[in-house]
Protein backbone atom coordinates (compact mmCIF):
# COMPACT_ATOMS: atom_id res chain seq x y z
CA UNK A 1 0.00 0.00 0.00
CA UNK A 2 1.03 3.09 -0.64
CA UNK A 3 -0.09 6.74 0.23
CA UNK A 4 -1.33 9.33 -2.49
CA UNK A 5 -1.75 13.06 -0.85
CA UNK A 6 -5.15 12.75 1.36
CA UNK A 7 -5.37 9.17 0.34
CA UNK A 8 -5.71 6.93 3.03
CA UNK A 9 -5.04 4.08 1.38
CA UNK A 10 -4.21 3.09 -2.28
CA UNK A 11 -4.31 -0.55 -3.84
CA UNK A 12 -3.79 -1.82 -7.10
CA UNK A 13 -5.57 -5.12 -9.11
CA UNK A 14 -3.42 -6.25 -11.00
CA UNK A 15 -4.02 -7.45 -14.27
CA UNK A 16 -1.24 -6.61 -16.27
CA UNK A 17 -2.07 -3.76 -18.93
CA UNK A 18 -5.47 -3.83 -17.63
CA UNK A 19 -4.49 -2.86 -14.12
CA UNK A 20 -6.31 -0.51 -12.01
CA UNK A 21 -6.00 1.65 -8.74
CA UNK A 22 -8.70 1.63 -5.98
CA UNK A 23 -8.30 4.66 -3.90
CA UNK A 24 -9.66 4.88 -0.65
CA UNK A 25 -9.98 7.78 2.15
CA UNK A 26 -12.27 10.94 3.14
CA UNK A 27 -13.46 14.05 0.73
CA UNK A 28 -12.60 12.34 -2.17
CA UNK A 29 -15.53 13.07 -4.71
CA UNK A 30 -15.10 16.72 -5.14
CA UNK A 31 -11.51 16.47 -5.30
CA UNK A 32 -10.30 17.21 -8.98
CA UNK A 33 -7.44 15.11 -9.11
CA UNK A 34 -8.91 12.06 -8.41
CA UNK A 35 -10.57 11.25 -11.64
CA UNK A 36 -9.21 13.24 -14.46
CA UNK A 37 -5.46 10.58 -14.61
CA UNK A 38 -8.30 8.01 -15.44
CA UNK A 39 -10.51 9.59 -18.62
CA UNK A 40 -10.08 8.17 -21.58
CA UNK A 41 -10.74 11.24 -23.47
CA UNK A 42 -13.48 15.06 -23.65
CA UNK A 43 -16.64 13.04 -23.14
CA UNK A 44 -17.61 11.91 -19.70
CA UNK A 45 -20.84 10.52 -18.54
CA UNK A 46 -21.79 10.11 -15.05
CA UNK A 47 -24.68 7.83 -14.45
CA UNK A 48 -26.26 7.34 -10.64
CA UNK A 49 -29.72 6.96 -9.78
CA UNK A 50 -32.26 9.19 -8.03
CA UNK A 51 -31.84 8.28 -4.27
CA UNK A 52 -27.77 9.35 -4.71
CA UNK A 53 -27.99 12.24 -7.28
CA UNK A 54 -29.08 14.75 -4.78
CA UNK A 55 -26.37 13.97 -2.59
CA UNK A 56 -23.11 13.52 -4.55
CA UNK A 57 -23.49 14.05 -8.07
CA UNK A 58 -23.49 17.47 -8.30
CA UNK A 59 -20.26 17.62 -6.02
CA UNK A 60 -18.76 14.73 -8.50
CA UNK A 61 -19.51 17.35 -11.49
CA UNK A 62 -18.12 20.12 -9.94
CA UNK A 63 -14.43 18.72 -9.66
CA UNK A 64 -14.57 17.87 -13.39
CA UNK A 65 -12.46 20.32 -15.54
CA UNK A 66 -14.41 22.57 -17.27
CA UNK A 67 -12.97 22.13 -20.51
CA UNK A 68 -14.78 18.67 -21.00
CA UNK A 69 -17.89 17.64 -22.42
CA UNK A 70 -19.67 16.50 -18.88
CA UNK A 71 -23.25 14.41 -19.38
CA UNK A 72 -25.50 13.07 -16.49
CA UNK A 73 -28.06 10.39 -16.69
CA UNK A 74 -29.81 9.48 -13.56
CA UNK A 75 -32.01 6.24 -13.22
CA UNK A 76 -34.37 5.22 -10.94
CA UNK A 77 -33.23 3.34 -7.92
CA UNK A 78 -33.47 -0.55 -7.01
CA UNK A 79 -32.60 -3.84 -8.07
CA UNK A 80 -35.98 -4.08 -10.06
CA UNK A 81 -34.35 -1.42 -12.37
CA UNK A 82 -30.87 -3.42 -12.88
CA UNK A 83 -32.10 -4.42 -16.49
CA UNK A 84 -31.37 -4.59 -19.77
CA UNK A 85 -33.74 -1.60 -20.50
CA UNK A 86 -32.09 0.83 -18.63
CA UNK A 87 -28.81 -0.06 -19.76
CA UNK A 88 -30.29 0.97 -22.86
CA UNK A 89 -31.37 4.29 -21.54
CA UNK A 90 -27.12 4.74 -21.10
CA UNK A 91 -26.46 3.41 -24.79
CA UNK A 92 -29.11 6.16 -26.03
CA UNK A 93 -27.91 9.14 -24.03
CA UNK A 94 -24.42 8.13 -25.62
CA UNK A 95 -25.47 8.13 -28.92
CA UNK A 96 -27.46 11.16 -28.63
CA UNK A 97 -24.62 12.74 -27.13
CA UNK A 98 -22.69 11.59 -30.34
CA UNK A 99 -20.04 10.07 -27.52
CA UNK A 100 -17.51 8.56 -29.12
CA UNK A 101 -14.91 5.09 -28.15
CA UNK A 102 -12.88 7.51 -26.16
CA UNK A 103 -15.51 8.31 -23.88
CA UNK A 104 -15.33 7.60 -19.88
CA UNK A 105 -18.17 6.55 -18.13
CA UNK A 106 -18.64 6.98 -14.45
CA UNK A 107 -20.48 4.67 -11.96
CA UNK A 108 -21.54 6.83 -9.12
CA UNK A 109 -23.88 4.33 -6.70
CA UNK A 110 -24.08 1.21 -5.50
CA UNK A 111 -24.01 -2.35 -6.48
CA UNK A 112 -26.74 -1.70 -8.93
CA UNK A 113 -25.27 1.24 -10.82
CA UNK A 114 -21.82 -0.27 -10.88
CA UNK A 115 -22.74 -3.53 -12.48
CA UNK A 116 -25.02 -1.70 -15.21
CA UNK A 117 -22.70 0.83 -16.00
CA UNK A 118 -20.06 -1.26 -16.56
CA UNK A 119 -21.90 -3.98 -18.72
CA UNK A 120 -22.81 -0.03 -21.21
CA UNK A 121 -19.34 0.30 -20.78
CA UNK A 122 -18.60 -3.16 -22.14
CA UNK A 123 -20.32 -3.04 -25.25
CA UNK A 124 -20.65 0.27 -25.80
CA UNK A 125 -18.90 0.44 -29.62
CA UNK A 126 -17.25 -2.50 -28.12
CA UNK A 127 -16.16 -1.26 -24.92
CA UNK A 128 -15.35 1.72 -23.55
CA UNK A 129 -13.41 3.28 -20.27
CA UNK A 130 -15.40 3.55 -17.61
CA UNK A 131 -14.64 4.55 -13.71
CA UNK A 132 -16.31 3.22 -10.16
CA UNK A 133 -17.17 5.87 -7.67
CA UNK A 134 -19.18 3.05 -5.47
CA UNK A 135 -21.56 4.40 -2.49
CA UNK A 136 -22.42 1.44 -0.34
CA UNK A 137 -20.41 -0.24 1.43
CA UNK A 138 -21.03 -3.61 -0.01
CA UNK A 139 -19.94 -1.44 -3.67
CA UNK A 140 -17.13 -0.57 -1.97
CA UNK A 141 -15.84 -3.81 -0.64
CA UNK A 142 -17.25 -6.17 -3.33
CA UNK A 143 -18.66 -5.24 -6.42
CA UNK A 144 -17.19 -2.40 -7.81
CA UNK A 145 -13.54 -4.62 -7.62
CA UNK A 146 -12.88 -7.28 -9.97
CA UNK A 147 -15.00 -6.28 -13.31
CA UNK A 148 -18.25 -8.53 -12.74
CA UNK A 149 -20.90 -6.35 -14.44
CA UNK A 150 -23.89 -6.88 -15.62
CA UNK A 151 -28.08 -7.48 -15.80
CA UNK A 152 -30.81 -9.24 -14.24
CA UNK A 153 -33.38 -10.79 -16.41
CA UNK A 154 -36.52 -11.94 -15.76
CA UNK A 155 -35.26 -15.58 -15.62
CA UNK A 156 -32.25 -15.19 -13.50
CA UNK A 157 -30.30 -12.46 -11.47
CA UNK A 158 -26.97 -11.20 -13.36
CA UNK A 159 -27.84 -13.35 -15.92
CA UNK A 160 -26.32 -11.27 -18.71
CA UNK A 161 -23.52 -9.71 -18.11
CA UNK A 162 -19.55 -9.49 -18.74
CA UNK A 163 -16.00 -9.12 -17.25
CA UNK A 164 -14.97 -5.65 -17.93
CA UNK A 165 -12.47 -3.65 -16.12
CA UNK A 166 -12.75 -0.34 -14.97
CA UNK A 167 -9.85 2.40 -15.00
CA UNK A 168 -9.99 3.10 -11.46
CA UNK A 169 -12.05 2.65 -7.87
CA UNK A 170 -12.60 5.39 -6.10
CA UNK A 171 -13.73 5.05 -2.72
CA UNK A 172 -15.24 7.97 -0.55
CA UNK A 173 -15.89 6.92 2.85
CA UNK A 174 -17.29 9.89 3.54
CA UNK A 175 -20.89 8.88 1.39
CA UNK A 176 -20.93 6.09 4.06
CA UNK A 177 -22.18 8.93 6.62
CA UNK A 178 -25.84 9.20 4.31
CA UNK A 179 -26.22 5.28 4.01
CA UNK A 180 -28.76 3.59 5.65
CA UNK A 181 -28.01 1.19 9.03
CA UNK A 182 -29.02 -1.73 7.71
CA UNK A 183 -27.72 -1.08 4.35
CA UNK A 184 -24.26 -0.90 6.13
CA UNK A 185 -25.28 -3.77 7.57
CA UNK A 186 -25.44 -5.90 4.48
CA UNK A 187 -22.23 -4.54 3.49
CA UNK A 188 -20.07 -5.96 6.54
CA UNK A 189 -21.66 -9.50 5.61
CA UNK A 190 -19.21 -9.44 2.55
CA UNK A 191 -15.73 -8.45 4.52
CA UNK A 192 -17.06 -11.06 7.50
CA UNK A 193 -16.87 -13.18 4.37
CA UNK A 194 -13.44 -12.04 3.28
CA UNK A 195 -12.13 -12.99 7.07
CA UNK A 196 -13.99 -16.57 6.73
CA UNK A 197 -12.73 -17.42 3.71
CA UNK A 198 -8.99 -16.02 3.78
CA UNK A 199 -7.59 -14.28 6.86
CA UNK A 200 -8.38 -15.42 10.37
CA UNK A 201 -6.67 -12.50 11.40
CA UNK A 202 -8.79 -10.14 10.01
CA UNK A 203 -11.99 -12.06 11.64
CA UNK A 204 -9.89 -11.35 14.90
CA UNK A 205 -10.05 -7.78 14.24
CA UNK A 206 -13.37 -7.23 13.01
CA UNK A 207 -14.69 -8.48 16.42
CA UNK A 208 -12.68 -6.21 17.94
CA UNK A 209 -13.41 -3.50 16.00
CA UNK A 210 -18.00 -4.13 15.29
CA UNK A 211 -18.93 -1.30 17.24
CA UNK A 212 -16.38 1.32 15.55
CA UNK A 213 -17.28 -0.11 12.30
CA UNK A 214 -21.15 0.04 12.51
CA UNK A 215 -20.83 3.93 14.06
CA UNK A 216 -18.14 3.86 10.37
CA UNK A 217 -15.62 5.67 12.43
CA UNK A 218 -13.38 6.61 9.23
CA UNK A 219 -9.88 5.08 10.60
CA UNK A 220 -11.41 2.06 11.02
CA UNK A 221 -13.83 1.48 8.00
CA UNK A 222 -10.86 2.59 5.88
CA UNK A 223 -8.79 -0.32 7.60
CA UNK A 224 -11.63 -2.75 7.03
CA UNK A 225 -12.27 -1.82 2.90
CA UNK A 226 -9.03 -2.05 1.92
CA UNK A 227 -7.93 -5.07 4.29
CA UNK A 228 -11.43 -6.36 2.46
CA UNK A 229 -10.15 -5.13 -1.47
CA UNK A 230 -6.52 -6.36 -1.00
CA UNK A 231 -8.34 -10.10 -0.37
CA UNK A 232 -10.82 -9.97 -3.60
CA UNK A 233 -8.08 -8.21 -5.34
CA UNK A 234 -5.81 -10.77 -4.74
CA UNK A 235 -8.31 -13.64 -5.72
CA UNK A 236 -9.58 -12.09 -8.85
CA UNK A 237 -5.53 -11.54 -9.74
CA UNK A 238 -5.57 -15.27 -9.48
CA UNK A 239 -8.62 -16.13 -11.19
CA UNK A 240 -10.15 -13.45 -13.28
CA UNK A 241 -12.89 -15.38 -14.95
CA UNK A 242 -13.63 -17.66 -11.83
CA UNK A 243 -12.44 -20.50 -13.10
CA UNK A 244 -10.93 -21.91 -9.73
CA UNK A 245 -9.94 -19.96 -6.47
CA UNK A 246 -12.71 -17.18 -7.38
CA UNK A 247 -16.02 -19.41 -6.21
CA UNK A 248 -14.67 -18.88 -2.67
CA UNK A 249 -15.79 -15.52 -2.76
CA UNK A 250 -19.40 -17.25 -2.85
CA UNK A 251 -19.16 -18.75 1.12
CA UNK A 252 -22.62 -18.10 2.47
CA UNK A 253 -24.10 -17.25 -1.17
CA UNK A 254 -26.08 -20.72 -2.52
CA UNK A 255 -28.20 -20.98 0.36
CA UNK A 256 -28.07 -16.43 0.42
CA UNK A 257 -29.63 -16.52 -3.15
CA UNK A 258 -31.88 -19.43 -2.31
CA UNK A 259 -33.31 -17.04 0.76
CA UNK A 260 -33.25 -13.76 -1.53
CA UNK A 261 -35.21 -15.49 -4.31
CA UNK A 262 -37.69 -17.28 -2.12
CA UNK A 263 -38.41 -14.32 -0.27
CA UNK A 264 -38.79 -12.20 -3.28
CA UNK A 265 -35.85 -9.58 -4.21
CA UNK A 266 -35.75 -6.56 -1.85
CA UNK A 267 -37.20 -8.09 1.20
CA UNK A 268 -34.08 -9.43 2.71
CA UNK A 269 -30.79 -7.44 1.40
CA UNK A 270 -28.62 -9.72 -0.64
CA UNK A 271 -26.29 -9.43 2.80
CA UNK A 272 -28.66 -10.18 5.16
CA UNK A 273 -29.48 -13.26 3.28
CA UNK A 274 -25.37 -13.48 2.81
CA UNK A 275 -25.00 -13.43 6.62
CA UNK A 276 -27.58 -16.17 7.28
CA UNK A 277 -26.19 -18.16 4.60
CA UNK A 278 -22.64 -18.05 6.22
CA UNK A 279 -24.08 -19.14 9.34
CA UNK A 280 -25.39 -22.06 7.79
CA UNK A 281 -22.69 -23.08 5.81
CA UNK A 282 -20.49 -22.66 9.25
CA UNK A 283 -23.42 -25.35 10.91
CA UNK A 284 -22.38 -28.05 8.23
CA UNK A 285 -19.10 -27.07 8.10
CA UNK A 286 -19.80 -28.20 12.11
CA UNK A 287 -21.65 -31.04 11.26
CA UNK A 288 -19.23 -32.51 8.86
CA UNK A 289 -16.39 -32.14 11.36
CA UNK A 290 -14.43 -29.80 9.96
CA UNK A 291 -14.64 -27.14 12.50
CA UNK A 292 -15.50 -27.24 16.06
CA UNK A 293 -18.67 -25.98 18.02
CA UNK A 294 -16.51 -23.16 19.54
CA UNK A 295 -15.56 -21.88 15.85
CA UNK A 296 -18.94 -22.20 14.84
CA UNK A 297 -20.53 -19.90 17.76
CA UNK A 298 -17.88 -17.47 16.85
CA UNK A 299 -18.91 -17.79 13.44
CA UNK A 300 -22.64 -17.18 14.48
CA UNK A 301 -21.73 -14.41 17.33
CA UNK A 302 -19.47 -12.29 14.64
CA UNK A 303 -22.12 -11.96 11.90
CA UNK A 304 -24.75 -11.48 14.56
CA UNK A 305 -22.67 -8.24 15.78
CA UNK A 306 -23.07 -6.65 12.59
CA UNK A 307 -26.89 -7.16 13.18
CA UNK A 308 -27.04 -9.72 10.45
CA UNK A 309 -29.76 -12.58 10.92
CA UNK A 310 -28.17 -16.14 11.27
CA UNK A 311 -32.03 -17.99 11.23
CA UNK A 312 -33.50 -18.84 7.93
CA UNK A 313 -36.79 -17.60 7.06
CA UNK A 314 -39.64 -19.47 8.76
CA UNK A 315 -41.87 -20.42 6.15
CA UNK A 316 -38.97 -21.80 3.92
CA UNK A 317 -38.85 -25.83 3.54
CA UNK A 318 -35.68 -27.30 2.93
CA UNK A 319 -37.19 -28.56 -0.18
CA UNK A 320 -37.51 -24.47 -1.10
CA UNK A 321 -33.78 -24.00 -0.25
CA UNK A 322 -32.99 -27.28 -2.52
CA UNK A 323 -34.81 -26.60 -5.24
CA UNK A 324 -33.17 -22.81 -5.59
CA UNK A 325 -29.90 -24.27 -4.78
CA UNK A 326 -30.05 -26.35 -7.43
CA UNK A 327 -29.95 -23.72 -9.76
CA UNK A 328 -26.94 -21.99 -8.73
CA UNK A 329 -24.16 -21.21 -11.38
CA UNK A 330 -21.43 -23.22 -9.01
CA UNK A 331 -22.81 -26.50 -9.93
CA UNK A 332 -21.53 -29.11 -12.56
CA UNK A 333 -24.19 -31.18 -13.87
CA UNK A 334 -26.16 -32.50 -11.11
CA UNK A 335 -23.58 -32.03 -8.04
CA UNK A 336 -24.36 -29.47 -5.97
CA UNK A 337 -21.45 -27.67 -4.82
CA UNK A 338 -20.66 -25.67 -1.80
CA UNK A 339 -18.45 -23.13 -0.54
CA UNK A 340 -17.50 -24.49 3.45
CA UNK A 341 -14.78 -23.51 5.98
CA UNK A 342 -11.68 -26.50 6.69
CA UNK A 343 -10.98 -23.74 9.42
CA UNK A 344 -11.95 -20.08 10.59
CA UNK A 345 -9.97 -17.98 8.12
CA UNK A 346 -9.90 -21.12 5.24
CA UNK A 347 -12.75 -21.99 2.67
CA UNK A 348 -13.17 -24.53 0.36
CA UNK A 349 -15.21 -25.62 -2.53
CA UNK A 350 -16.92 -29.08 -1.87
CA UNK A 351 -19.29 -31.58 -4.16
CA UNK A 352 -18.78 -34.36 -0.97
CA UNK A 353 -21.71 -33.40 0.87
CA UNK A 354 -23.55 -36.49 1.24
CA UNK A 355 -27.66 -35.23 0.14
CA UNK A 356 -29.05 -36.61 3.19
CA UNK A 357 -27.13 -34.88 5.32
CA UNK A 358 -27.33 -31.28 4.21
CA UNK A 359 -31.30 -32.13 4.18
CA UNK A 360 -31.46 -32.96 7.34
CA UNK A 361 -29.28 -29.44 8.22
CA UNK A 362 -32.46 -28.14 6.18
CA UNK A 363 -35.19 -29.45 7.92
CA UNK A 364 -33.64 -28.52 11.56
CA UNK A 365 -31.81 -25.23 11.06
CA UNK A 366 -33.90 -22.42 13.11
CA UNK A 367 -35.88 -20.21 11.68
CA UNK A 368 -37.36 -16.96 12.62
N1 LIG B 1 -20.23 -7.17 -9.75
C1 LIG B 1 -20.03 -7.88 -8.67
O1 LIG B 1 -18.99 -8.53 -8.51
C2 LIG B 1 -21.07 -7.86 -7.60
C3 LIG B 1 -20.76 -8.35 -6.33
C4 LIG B 1 -21.72 -8.24 -5.33
C5 LIG B 1 -22.95 -7.67 -5.62
N2 LIG B 1 -23.22 -7.22 -6.87
C6 LIG B 1 -24.50 -6.58 -7.19
O2 LIG B 1 -24.61 -5.39 -6.43
C7 LIG B 1 -25.98 -5.09 -6.23
C8 LIG B 1 -26.19 -4.71 -4.79
O3 LIG B 1 -25.43 -3.57 -4.51
P1 LIG B 1 -25.75 -2.62 -3.28
O4 LIG B 1 -25.91 -3.43 -2.06
O5 LIG B 1 -24.76 -1.54 -3.31
O6 LIG B 1 -27.22 -2.12 -3.62
P2 LIG B 1 -27.79 -0.81 -4.34
O7 LIG B 1 -26.94 -0.36 -5.42
O8 LIG B 1 -29.21 -1.12 -4.66
O9 LIG B 1 -27.76 0.27 -3.16
C9 LIG B 1 -28.55 0.06 -2.01
C10 LIG B 1 -29.43 1.28 -1.69
O10 LIG B 1 -28.63 2.31 -1.12
C11 LIG B 1 -28.80 3.53 -1.83
N3 LIG B 1 -27.56 4.25 -1.71
C12 LIG B 1 -26.40 3.98 -2.34
N4 LIG B 1 -25.42 4.76 -1.87
C13 LIG B 1 -25.96 5.55 -0.94
C14 LIG B 1 -25.45 6.56 -0.08
N5 LIG B 1 -24.15 6.86 -0.06
N6 LIG B 1 -26.29 7.18 0.76
C15 LIG B 1 -27.62 6.82 0.80
N7 LIG B 1 -28.15 5.87 0.03
C16 LIG B 1 -27.33 5.24 -0.82
C17 LIG B 1 -29.17 3.09 -3.22
O11 LIG B 1 -29.81 4.11 -3.93
C18 LIG B 1 -30.07 1.89 -2.92
O12 LIG B 1 -31.36 2.32 -2.58
C19 LIG B 1 -26.75 -6.33 -6.65
O13 LIG B 1 -27.37 -6.07 -7.89
C20 LIG B 1 -25.69 -7.40 -6.82
O14 LIG B 1 -26.01 -8.34 -7.80
C21 LIG B 1 -22.30 -7.31 -7.85
ZN1 LIG C 1 -22.46 -11.08 -2.16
Amino acid sequence: MTAVDGVQRTLEVALGERSYPILIGTGLVGRPDMLTPYLAGQQVMVVTNETIAPLYLERLCDSLPDDLEVRTLVLPDGEQYKTIEQVERIWSALLEAGFNRRCTLIALGGGVIGDMVGYAAAAYQRGVAFIQVPTTLLSQVDSSVGGKTGVNHPLGKNMIGAFWQPKAVLVDIDTLTTLPARELSAGLAEVIKYGFIRDETFLAWLEANMTALRRVEPEVIAEAIARSCLIKADIVTEDETEQGVRALLNLGHTFGHAIEAHQGYGNWLHGEAVGAGMAMAATLSHELGWISAADRERSLAVIKSADLPVHAPAGMSSDDFLARMRLDKKNIDTRLRLVLLEALGSACVSDAVPPDQLKTLLDQYPRR
